[in-house]
């Protein structure tokens, strides 16, 4: 009985801290989305930022709201894309690569931009 206490409150406890671990990641991805994507993907990801306006029509930023994704169709692809920008996956140079950016950063980045659909 003890012992099945403790194994259930334990696994409460590691769900609270998955929980906790995975909004931490989103909240994460928000603030480097506002640094590195908001001035073309615009603050919602409506694709309205403030370069898009100066970008020519068929190269314009995705609207990341509304998805349909040419190559970004799941996360290891949209983590290849923000490696290797644009170029890197036969899209549009004008999207930049985040090479500077580590792994867990680019995962935040990406569990953000899921939380604008
Ligand atoms: C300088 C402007 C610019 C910035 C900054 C930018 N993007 Fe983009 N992004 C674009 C453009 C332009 C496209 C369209 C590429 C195309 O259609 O060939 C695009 C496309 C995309 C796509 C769609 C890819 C697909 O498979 O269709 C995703 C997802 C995306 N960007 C995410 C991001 C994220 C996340 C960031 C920030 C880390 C970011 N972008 C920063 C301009 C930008």
């Amino acid at each position: 009985m003890h012992t099945k206490l403790k194994i259930l409150s334990l696994a409460t406890a590691l769900l609270v801290v998955s929980e906790v671990a995975q909004a931490a990641d989103a909240k994460k991805g928000g603030e480097l989305y506002a640094q590195r994507c908001a001035m073309c993907h615009g603050d919602k990801g409506a694709g309205d930022g403030a370069l898009a306006a100066t970008m020519p029509e068929g190269q314009k930023p995705r609207n990341l709201a509304a998805g349909g994704y040419k190559y970004a169709t799941d996360d290891a692809k949209f983590k290849e894309l923000l490696q290797k920008g644009g170029a890197g996956v036969g899209l549009s140079v004008l999207m930049p690569a985040q090479s500077d950016l580590k792994d867990a950063d680019l995962e935040s980045i990406i569990a953000f931009v899921k939380t604008l659909k």
